[in-house]
């Protein structure tokens, strides 16, 4: 064998090898420093205008017109438009008012079933422009979306499709060339609308007349894109079934919105709970008022603070926007009492959940989806505001998902927040939290079921250093979000059995009033 001694193809083949050494050393740290993609989302995911609707929490609903001059609820549709008189509106009290105590939108009955229009429609002179208010010339809607995008609230509009004065309703052909009509001048003329309210209400003996919503629907998603509309069937966000403001401890935004019908006799469990086989994204919104009545009513006095709270959590507490009724007076302002309890529904908001105990916490999970250095699905995401980074297992681990939080010194704490990234889907169908006892042992704190955009839950105080949240049982696996860790002396629980005889807590409880009235004289 000839040796092959040639120094030139030594040294070529040396540098090969090296080449060789960089190339699979470059190809190995670069395929194990790629940041794994998110998991796959589960269907039915929602659209962004229904994202936007979860993120903005709260809204005030506005009910506002004839009905406020003449003590009614429900209009005939009869009253004579001069004694429409608001003296001293003002949107942008109605506005500030909302803004100031943490709403993200407004909501008017630009028509309500007496079919008083709120604005100057073109199609009938049963508007404002018949009315005393400023010689005819006002217009409540154009006030109202002015005042709203000065201070960068959202708008929306409800358009009551029952019409006790206009002379065609009943005839449904020309009624509904009517109804597209007047929502085209409400989705034209006042900027960006983000929510379009409407239901189903029909008058006795009207059963003939039919409501062309596939039609309505496909107009107001022309108009306006960002829109989300809500009836009892969707198709953006359906009703919860009650006027009180209640959702089901269970709540899943999954329902299928072919099983209920609009203005129909629905199932009211299937409403406020939802449907965890549901094919459609459609989360369910809980409108109530603040006071007995739609309408303001002279009356008629405001809920207290309090109770405000409590549809706090059982509203926005179990995945639900809360729409909350703050109607007008007839001197066209929002009165000074409902004013004063929305005050101090924020302040009591504000001294709970502005002070999250998990922010000091160490996080660590039972496992972690990608590589331990990539940061993506750590566990420390979940006390990070916001839906877009949250902490998810490996794909690996099948059951008993669980994330730990250890911290330096014990605190007490009443209230466990979760939020999941619904942008992926709605997962998580049973949880429950743990905390390590002074003896060592693990002791149950509470558990839930559905979590969705956000899930408060109210227990007994309990004190600890290191918690432990477990999920139990998810469609997929799961993602959380956001981990709350609070304490709300201000509520206290109830302790109650459920039929099984077996004790468990409820995150329902009655108002400690002591504490409360202490904290009133105190803070707020
Ligand atoms: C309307 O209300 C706003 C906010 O409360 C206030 O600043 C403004 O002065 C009011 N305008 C009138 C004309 O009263
Ligand atoms: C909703 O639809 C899914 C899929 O078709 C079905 O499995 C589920 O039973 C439906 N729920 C109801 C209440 O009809
Ligand atoms: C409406 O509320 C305002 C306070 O914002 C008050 O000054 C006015 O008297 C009230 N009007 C009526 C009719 O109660």
């Amino acid at each position: 064998m000839i040796k092959n001694n040639n120094p030139i193809k030594q040294f070529l083949k040396i540098i090969i090898k090296i080449c060789f050494i960089v190339l699979f050393q470059f190809s190995t740290t670069s395929e194990s420093s790629l940041p794994k993609p998110p998991p796959i989302p589960v269907l039915p995911i929602p659209k962004s205008r229904q994202i936007s609707w979860n993120i903005a929490e709260m809204a005030i609903f506005l009910h506002f017109g004839m009905n406020t001059f003449t003590g009614k609820e429900w209009g005939k549709g009869d009253v004579d438009p001069l004694i429409f008189n608001p003296t001293l509106l003002n949107a942008t009290q109605w506005v500030t008012v909302a803004k100031d105590f943490g709403f993200k939108r407004v909501l008017l009955t630009a028509k309500h079933h007496d079919g008083f229009c709120l604005w100057p429609s073109k199609y009938t002179d049963y508007s404002v422009k018949s009315s005393s208010w400023r010689n005819g010339y006002g217009d409540v809607v154009g006030e109202l979306a002015d005042a709203a995008r000065k201070s960068g609230l959202e708008l929306g509009l409800y358009l009551s499709p029952w019409d006790r004065h206009e002379h065609c309703y009943g005839e449904t052909l020309e009624y509904n060339e009517y109804y597209m009509g007047q929502m085209t001048e409400l989705l034209t003329r006042y900027g960006e609308v983000t929510y379009v309210f409407l239901d189903g209400a029909k008058g006795e003996g009207e059963k003939d007349m039919e409501y062309f919503f596939d039609d309505w629907f496909s107009l107001i998603h022309q108009l306006q894109p960002g829109a989300s509309i809500f009836t009892d069937a969707g198709p953006d966000t359906r009703w919860v079934g009650n006027e009180n403001g209640v959702a089901g401890t269970t709540c899943w935004s999954l329902f299928n919105g072919s099983a209920v019908t609009i203005g129909g006799d629905n199932d009211r469990i299937y409403t406020s709970e939802g449907d965890a086989f549901g094919q459609d994204w459609m989360p369910a919104v809980c409108d109530v008022s603040i006071r007995t009545g739609w309408f303001w009513h002279e009356s008629e006095k405001p809920k207290s603070a309090m109770t405000l709270l409590d549809l706090y959590y059982k509203s926005v507490g179990r995945n639900c926007p809360l729409l909350l009724n703050v109607p007008p007076n007839s001197s066209g302002l929002i009165s000074d009492e409902d004013i004063q309890v929305l005050e101090e529904f924020s302040k009591l908001r504000n001294s709970i959940f502005s002070h999250n105990f998990a922010e000091s916490a160490l996080v660590s999970a039972s496992s972690t989806r990608g590589d331990s250095s990539d940061s993506q699905f750590a566990p420390m995401n979940v006390i990070e505001e916001g839906l877009y980074t949250y902490w998810t297992p490996d794909q690996e681990q099948q059951s008993d998902w669980t994330l730990y939080l250890e911290f330096q010194q014990a605190i007490t704490f009443n209230v466990l927040g979760l939020q999941e990234p619904i942008q992926m889907g709605q997962r998580i169908s049973e949880f429950h939290l743990d905390m390590l006892d002074e003896n060592g042992k693990w002791q149950h704190v509470v558990s839930g079921t559905t979590i969705g955009y956000r899930r408060l839950l109210l227990f007994p105080t309990v004190k600890s250093h290191l918690l432990r949240l477990v999920i139990d049982k998810s469609r997929a696996c799961p993602l959380i979000s956001h981990i709350g860790i609070y304490m709300d002396s201000y509520s206290v629980t109830q302790h109650v059995s459920d039929t099984h005889n077996k004790s468990k807590f409820i995150d329902n409880f009655v108002f400690r009033r002591t504490a409360y009235n202490q904290s009133r004289s105190a803070s707020i």
